[in-house]
């Protein structure tokens, strides 16, 4: 029981379980890990699939027969754990060069380099089977008000994914890219802090239809907001892509915590939602903590799949409930499926009983009976149902 299995189609980062806990005030606490140790530790413990930065698997400034070596070595552990590589994405925020962005930095030498550092690692990400290449702009933004010209900046952004898709396009490649959405840090702001942001943006690009979204959960809990209605939203465009799934307590620092850690109750609904339709990876991006060793982090690994699949079995309790589905049918959201008007304008029109002859104040006598729903749903989730 709360096994994973490949089927259940659980990612992992290189630079998750590999993140040696560095942060602004401390060194590392945990020495490296090799990605082939991550690799057939993650496979060990039932995950699907493994993704990563090139610069997790290739450091900085290796030689092309260094690389080739290293892909290979990859490649072969890859195949032997059983784990595929879904996704795979660009580091454009470590190396100093980074400092002021990679598409959208001012200096137009690091936007080129930016973009060739992405093209070649499109290849790569084409050759290991991956299908979704995703794209974090952490470096995207400022830190005051002059120092980066948003419309400007989002012009150069528009021309870095036009490229992009230009390029899959010619190359013949099945890649989709995914932008991921954070507000800060970071920079002090980030250019297309949220989903909503994101999916605007997408839709004034010249191949819309190869660009998708990858939300992160706390990304956009740190902007206050409710993931689960991000989410849907995303899923309502047909834009979710990719998920990135971690744990968030409210609006603070970035805190990747392991997934189900955080707001629990918006894992729940997160998890009810994914269930309803989302077939593509479940990709953990937590940082085990940096009091852990590698006990914890593999402990901190296993917990974010754990805790998925407690919470899918949950709310499969929940969807499958005769009390709650009566619950559902006194909030009424049998009516919300139902279109407003759909017999068209006109009628609605000439309905007397939608206007005239409405008594508002009747209606609003009506409770919601929510609460009694939304306590089904608590009693379902803390297991005492
Ligand atoms: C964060 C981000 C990053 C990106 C990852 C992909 O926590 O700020 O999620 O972890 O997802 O680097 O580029
Ligand atoms: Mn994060
Ligand atoms: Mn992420
Ligand atoms: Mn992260």
């Amino acid at each position: 029981r709360f096994t994973p299995t490949p089927e259940d189609k659980f990612s992992f980062g290189l630079w998750t379980v590999g993140w040696q806990g560095r942060d602004p005030f401390g060194d590392a606490t945990r020495a490296a890990i090799d990605p082939v140790d991550s690799v057939q530790r993650l496979a060990e413990l039932g995950a699907w699939g493994v993704t990563f930065h090139d610069d997790d698997l290739i450091p900085l400034g290796s030689s092309e027969t260094e690389r080739e070596a290293i892909v290979k070595r990859f490649r072969q552990a890859v195949d032997a754990s059983g784990l595929v590589v879904p996704m795979v994405t660009t580091n454009l925020f470590t190396h100093p060069v980074f400092k002021d962005g990679g598409f959208t930095a001012n200096d137009r030498d690091v936007r080129r380099y930016a973009l060739r550092k992405t093209l070649r690692n499109i290849d790569l990400a084409v050759e290991l089977g991956a299908t979704t290449f995703v794209a974090w702009g952490g470096r995207e933004g400022a830190e005051s008000g002059a120092a980066k010209d948003v419309r400007l900046a989002l012009h150069r952004m528009k021309e870095a994914f036009d490229l992009l898709g230009e390029y899959v396009t010619e190359q013949g490649y099945d890649l989709r890219f995914a932008i991921e959405p954070k507000p800060n840090e970071p920079r002090g702001d980030i250019l297309l802090p949220t989903i909503g942001h994101a999916l605007a943006f997408i839709e004034r690009l010249e191949r819309p239809e190869l660009v998708g979204v990858n939300p992160e959960t706390g990304h956009e809990q740190m902007a206050g907001l409710n993931f689960p209605h991000g989410i849907a939203q995303a899923m309502w465009a047909g834009k979710l892509f990719h998920i990135d799934l971690n744990g968030q307590s409210g609006i603070k620092y970035d805190q990747d915590l392991r997934f189900g850690a955080g707001d629990l109750r918006q894992a729940f609904w997160l998890v009810d939602l994914l269930e309803s339709g989302y077939e593509g990876p479940r990709h953990f991006d937590f940082k085990p903590p940096r009091t852990e060793d590698y006990n914890g982090v593999w402990a901190s690994a296993a917990g974010c799949m754990r805790n998925y699949l407690i919470l899918k079995e949950r709310a499969a309790a929940f969807r499958a409930d005769p009390e709650v589905r009566a619950a559902l049918r006194a909030s009424r959201l049998d009516q919300l499926a139902r279109p407003t008007a759909g017999d068209g304008l006109a009628a609605l029109l000439a309905d007397r009983t939608a206007y005239e002859e409405f008594d508002a104040d009747a209606a609003a006598e009506r409770g919601m009976a929510f609460e009694v729903l939304d306590q089904l749903a608590m009693d379902h989730l803390l297991g005492v149902r």
